[in-house]
């Protein structure tokens, strides 16, 4: 959460900064500011509540000139959203710094200071880091080793950017469990959150591994590791379209994200298989070997990537018939676990910086799991750099805060995942070809989909005026109930909750009636007879049904019941396609309704933060 962005530069940097924060604003949208240093070695710094316009505003009025600057976008932890709590943070009129991340010792290190004479104007704890590296400098005079000193006194996550009037021409940065990526440019040279906020001005990036602190000035830069030692770090080209951060022809990033997904997961599956097979070399060389003797998987992922893990555990011990396990991150960190012989730990995250994900991988790591598999859309992120195997999505950046596109690519990639596990247990030849040719059909699936946007646009008015709804699955179809109720909330503030369908009779039912919308999907499968039968306790309660069906599972569309048809599908590939039904009725719902689709309110893209 929070973004950061620096330059350092011949040019003035206010523009490359504001636009830097444009595109890190899915990182947090509470309130945004700038610090330069102009020609006269001063601190130049301007902040505003709300979203980055507001600061671009601003400066319109008041811009800030200069060749050295950070900038933020925030989403608040400590302290309400508030020009006296947003970033840059100053220490005395000479010191500034934009942060990422949480310290948990603030509160000691505060009152420290406090007695120390330094003064606090924020609830934040990253004034508190502001306020250790000016205290630090009044005694070294320099402040890079102000940074080192005062770092190792920090308990927590950071991305630090700080730069001082009295050393015009560089910045300090460094990171210990936030990301933070250096762009390298001619002449100049830059930081963000995310390589994506640097497009504009390079393609040409370096990570900082963890521990890093690094000089950046704008004809070099110099990166010494925890210890001191002066390290390299590989330039890395970045793989995507510079124009990832536009939404084009679309009206909201989750729109342009949605219509990409039959490109996207085609992309994913491009060069992994043949048109029966998966190809085990595509996944890494030693996948191979590290497959074979895989008795467990433990699945841990957080929200949406979690329910693409809840759909892998179907697949996994359906067709691999290998035990699996999913929880989310942020319980399975701290608690005991019992891990049996040969488990495979498997991390799925879109964004690969997670802070929960992170903190479960490296736990793992310790514990005794027979290797790391990450499923990650990020090159370059933390959890890609800590894994032993990497399969990456293709889905290209996601911008919107809703995740869409990264869920479809995670299950192919999960899917193709399951295969090369089953081939090893021993699943037919014909089968794997047949879930194969399944899968190549998808894309076309999920077009058609696409192609009843007009209809489920129309579908969407039933639920703009309602307070709370229900998302029933059976089977590999209740993750995708839950992803479809999790993306209704988190845009368009409508309480959704879903159920496997067989549950309702335990408990929700008592909720339906009807202002309760139901929605179900029902693809043609072994359970589609028993979930009719919930259907109809639905129905007898008054409850409203709004089922996307396949036309060959004979849902009727009668009172109360409104029927969408879907192509007919694989029953293993299902879960795919009925994913963008229900991403486009949200979709629908939210913008009827006037929310912020893209940037949905107390929402970051990447929780960085536990
Ligand atoms: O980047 P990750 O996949 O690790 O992120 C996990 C969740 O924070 C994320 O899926 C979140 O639930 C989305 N807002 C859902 O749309």
């Amino acid at each position: 959460m929070c973004g950061i962005v620096g330059a350092v530069s011949e040019r003035d940097v206010q523009g490359i900064l504001l636009e830097g924060l444009r595109r890190l604003e899915y990182r947090g949208y509470d309130s945004a500011g700038m610090a330069v240093i102009g020609g006269d070695h001063s601190v130049q710094r301007a902040r505003e509540v709300g979203k980055v316009a507001a600061l671009g505003d601003a400066m319109k009025a008041n811009p800030l000139a200069g060749h050295l600057g950070i900038a933020h976008t925030r989403w608040a932890t400590h302290g309400e959203p508030s020009q006296i709590n947003a970033h840059p943070h100053m220490s005395g009129e000479r010191l500034a710094i934009v942060h990422n991340g949480i310290i948990e010792n603030y509160q000691e290190l505060r009152e420290e200071l406090r007695a120390d004479g330094f003064e606090f104007t924020s609830q934040t704890d990253t004034e508190v880091v502001a306020h250790l590296i000016e205290k630090n400098y009044r005694a070294l005079c320099n402040l890079h080793d102000s940074v080192r000193a005062a770092i190792a006194r920090l308990r927590g996550a950071y991305a630090l950017a700080v730069v001082h009037a009295d050393e015009p021409n560089h910045m300090v940065v460094c990171r210990e469990g936030s990301p933070l990526v250096i762009g390298v440019g001619i002449g100049e040279n830059f930081i963000a959150s995310d390589q994506l906020a640097l497009l504009p001005v390079t393609d040409r990036f370096m990570f900082l591994e963890e521990g890093d602190i690094a000089d950046i000035k704008k004809d070099g830069i110099t990166i010494l590791d925890r210890e001191g030692q002066s390290v390299e770090r590989e330039v890395t080209r970045f793989e995507h379209g510079a124009d990832s951060a536009d939404k084009g022809e679309y009206r909201h990033f989750m729109l342009k994200e949605i219509y990409e997904q039959p490109k996207v997961i085609k992309a994913t599956m491009e060069g992994r298989v043949t048109k029966t097979r998966v190809l085990e070399q595509a996944l890494g060389t030693e996948a191979a070997n590290l497959l074979e003797n895989v008795r467990h998987v433990q699945i841990i992922a957080c929200g949406t990537s979690y329910h693409a893990g809840m759909v892998a555990r179907y697949w996994i011990e359906e067709l691999a018939g290998v035990a699996c396990s999913v929880e989310v991150a942020s319980e399975f960190r701290y608690r005991k676990h019992v891990i049996q012989q040969d488990t495979l730990f498997l991390c799925i995250s879109q964004s690969g910086e997670t802070a929960d994900t992170l903190a479960a991988l490296r736990q793992a790591k310790k514990a005794g799991f027979r290797a790391a598999l990450a499923i990650c859309n990020v090159p370059g992120s933390s959890l890609v750099r800590e894994s032993d195997l990497v399969i990456m999505t293709q889905a290209g950046p996601e911008i919107g805060v809703a995740s869409t596109k990264a869920f479809t690519t995670q299950l192919t990639a999960l899917l193709i995942f399951t295969l090369a596990l089953a081939r090893h247990n021993g699943l037919p030849e014909e089968q794997e070809a047949e879930i194969i040719e399944a899968l190549h059909l998808v894309p076309g699936q999920v077009s058609d989909v696409l192609a009843l946007d007009g209809e489920i646009a129309e579908m969407s008015k039933a639920f703009m005026d309602k307070n709370h709804s229900l998302f029933l699955g059976r089977g590999s179809q209740f993750p995708v109930a839950l992803e479809g109720a999790l993306k209704l909330k988190e845009i368009s503030y409508i309480h959704a909750e879903a159920y496997p369908a067989g549950e309702l009779k335990h408990g929700p039912l008592a909720l339906v009636d009807s202002e309760m919308p139901v929605v179900t999907v029902a693809p043609n499968n072994d359970l589609v007879e028993k979930l009719k039968s919930n259907l109809e306790e639905v129905r007898a309660r008054g409850g409203e049904l709004f089922v996307f069906a396949d036309r060959k599972a004979d849902v009727k569309a009668e009172d109360g019941i409104h029927v969408m048809q879907i192509p007919s599908v694989h029953p293993i590939t299902a879960p795919i396609v009925y994913t963008v039904p229900l991403q486009l009725l949200s979709y629908h719902v939210a913008v009827l309704k006037g929310t912020d689709v893209d940037q949905p309110r107390n929402l970051a893209k990447s929780v960085t933060v536990e």
